[in-house]
């Protein structure tokens, strides 16, 4: 599979008519579950499950701690669609497939993304366990060109070039801000840095991340964050610190370890989502139409 494929209109409305015929209502809100983030979508009321395999044009995701499915339903009076786990780029898909649920959420309706991660912390003063709410991001990955809006563009998607000078809403930053604060979380803004992965960064490129102004580092996230913006999306991202890099210790992060910390994370992300969106009551619009 190349980086980059062309998928058709047709392909995306697909896959949202499918979606219409099996979910009572539209959402207004997306949230992607990060690794080991999964058990978050326990919370979800009157919820319908279905899988990324059985939806046309979904990828199948292939790495533990991403079970690659949708849960629709309710999360404080808020119609909400759920991905269960996302695709990533190292699995071997082009950067079109792995955003394709995001642009299905936008034909459906969905107005403010939430998107979560596990990721490595860089900045010194991050603790495993710790929530980064992002302020901005480095798409390393994007500004060496491999970028979902690359090709020709679609004006029903949204403009050729999409302003991302304020990418992460300030207005919901603010509340996850408050919300964390309320709660006693740990909870920083910072910057997220992409790289593609799958393998983890060697001291040389900690130190190098760390120098250009990133706090934390994963392998997903900044790809979605651009197609949700070209589409008009409101976003919200928290990163779940799941490790810290030292490039002057020898601590290897692990794929475990970023699972068994999420277990500590899922209380205080869903703690932080749920009073985001317990303050976003009234003022998107929560139809039960299509
Ligand atoms: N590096 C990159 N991605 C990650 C890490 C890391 O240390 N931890 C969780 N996702």
């Amino acid at each position: 599979m190349d980086v980059h494929e062309r998928i058709p209109r047709a392909e995306y409305e697909a896959a949202a008519a499918w979606l219409r015929e099996r979910i009572p209502f539209s959402p207004r809100i997306g949230l992607v579950l990060g690794s080991g983030l999964a058990p978050f979508a326990n919370a979800v009321e009157a919820s319908i499950t279905l899988a990324f395999t059985d939806i046309p044009g979904f990828p199948a995701v292939t790495v533990e701690g991403h079970p690659g499915r949708v849960i629709v339903g309710q999360l404080e009076g808020h119609p909400i669609m759920v991905l269960q786990g996302r695709a990533h780029f190292y699995e071997g898909y082009s950067v079109q497939r792995t955003t394709f649920p995001i642009r299905v959420m936008q034909l459906l309706g969905v107005r403010i993304l939430i998107l979560t991660n596990a990721a490595g912390g860089l900045n010194p003063e991050f603790r495993p366990g710790d929530v980064m709410i992002l302020r901005d991001h480095i798409g390393l990955f994007g500004m060496a060109g491999i970028n979902p809006l690359r090709g020709p563009n679609e004006m029903d998607w949204g403009p050729r070039f999409p302003d991302l000078s304020q990418a992460y809403d300030p207005a919901l930053r603010a509340l996850a801000c408050k919300v964390a604060q309320a709660e006693g979380i740990p909870a920083h803004e910072g910057v997220y840095v992409m790289l593609g992965g799958p393998s983890f960064e060697t001291p040389a490129e900690v130190r190098f991340l760390r120098l250009i102004g990133a706090d934390a580092v994963g392998m997903s996230t900044v790809p979605e964050v651009i197609v949700a913006r070209h589409g008009g999306m409101r976003v919200l991202a928290l990163s779940g610190i799941s490790n810290t890099l030292n490039p002057d210790a020898i601590e290897p992060p692990s794929h475990e370890e970023v699972l068994r910390v999420g277990q500590v994370l899922v209380p205080r992300l869903l703690a932080i989502v749920r009073g985001v969106l317990r303050s976003l009551r009234g003022e998107i619009s929560s139809s039960q139409n299509q």
